[in-house]
């Protein structure tokens, strides 16, 4: 049976990047009828150091996000990964499946641990077999995510491949990846190279899930981008990655292809498009910080929702966990 499963960092304020690439999709998947597991993943999140208090209110605020953007609690399990011991349990088991070649090469884990990878956490080295974990806990058949997690998925697979072949077992699923639209990979408005980020140390370089309509007009009205007009297709914006951006980020708002929007804007500048982008990103953005400071003013609500998140969560992922254990020749007597 299909069950789709996903997870967001409480690592930092949530920006449009997360928005595009991940919870707004989360949402469509949900109307699908399909079922939809969806995970605040505070365990991954203290593989980098997080002030206890910051992380708290982070992880609400990311509630809240998911919740905003249309994420029903009624409908999907939403819940914060640390509540559901399954997912640790379940990591210290992969951490044996899985080699530790396999995890220096991920790529996040070098660009996270920097040129000092020997004082990194070893959490931050094992971050995707808690990944794997998450997913695999769930017999999850689809993960919708943004570009940047590819290689993380490749690994689950990997990690599901092996321990069914160790095991001579076919019990976990080959989990796909569901990368999809225009807006898997919403760059920096400062430089049109690098990802949106929550950690980008630049505030102008992304719009945050709680800016407000004057501080998201003036970004986009900051952002970089070059003097020539705009073609009447895609293919005329090979060589401008900023433009592109740009373009890719309004078509994703309004639910059009780029070569809609380009087909309206030929031949204009930026001067014409900026505020037209800034229109469509406020009219999308505003109603859902709206309902995020809404949510954000109950915290026990939120704390509610998510434990009754956890509960339902854990009864999927206890059984699934007790026969991994099974299956390895692990004891369970009691
Ligand atoms: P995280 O918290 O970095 O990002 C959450 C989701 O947002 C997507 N995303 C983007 N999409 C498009 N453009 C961007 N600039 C952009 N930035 C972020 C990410 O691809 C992701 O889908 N390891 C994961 C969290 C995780 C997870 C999981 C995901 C833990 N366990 C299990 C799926 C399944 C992460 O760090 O995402």
């Amino acid at each position: 049976t299909p069950r789709i499963f996903s997870g967001i960092q409480p690592s930092g304020g949530l920006t449009l990047g997360n928005y595009l690439g991940a919870l707004k999709r989360f949402v469509s998947l949900q109307e699908t009828g399909i079922e939809t597991i969806y995970c605040v993943v505070d365990l991954h999140a203290i593989t980098v150091w997080q002030e206890p208090e910051t992380l708290r209110h982070q992880t609400r605020e990311a509630a809240a996000a998911f919740m905003a953007a249309g994420v029903d609690p009624a409908r999907s399990i939403l819940f914060n990964q640390s509540q559901v011991s399954a997912h640790a349990e379940m990591a210290w088991l992969f951490n044996t499946v899985a080699r530790v070649g396999w995890m220096y090469r991920m790529t996040q884990f070098k660009d996270k641990a920097g040129k000092n990878s020997e004082n990194a956490s070893l959490g931050l080295l094992a971050y995707p077999a808690l990944m794997a974990a998450d997913i695999l806990t769930y017999h999850a058949t689809a993960v919708p995510v943004g570009d940047d997690q590819k290689q993380h998925l490749e690994l689950t697979r990997d990690i599901a491949a092996k321990f069914n072949h160790d095991y001579g077992s076919d019990f976990f699923p080959i989990t796909e990846p569901l990368i999809e639209g225009v807006a898997t990979r919403v760059m920096s408005l400062r430089d049109g190279s690098k990802k949106m980020s929550k950690s980008d140390p630049s505030d102008a370089s992304r719009i945050n899930l709680t800016d407000d309509a004057d501080a998201i007009a003036q970004k986009i009205r900051k952002a970089r981008t070059d003097a020539e007009p705009l073609p009447g297709n895609m293919d005329g914006l090979k060589d401008r990655p900023e433009a592109r951006n740009l373009v890719n980020i309004y078509a994703a708002l309004s639910d059009e292809t780029p070569d809609q929007v380009l087909a309206r804007f030929e031949g204009q500048g930026f001067g014409a498009f900026k505020p037209a982008l800034a229109e469509v990103a406020v009219a999308a953005l505003s109603p859902i910080t709206t309902r995020m400071n809404q949510f954000m003013a109950d915290p026990a609500e939120i704390d509610r929702i998510l434990g009754d998140g956890a509960n339902r969560a854990d009864a999927i992922a206890t059984p699934i966990l007790d026969a991994t254990k099974s299956i390895m020749g692990l004891i369970s007597s009691r």
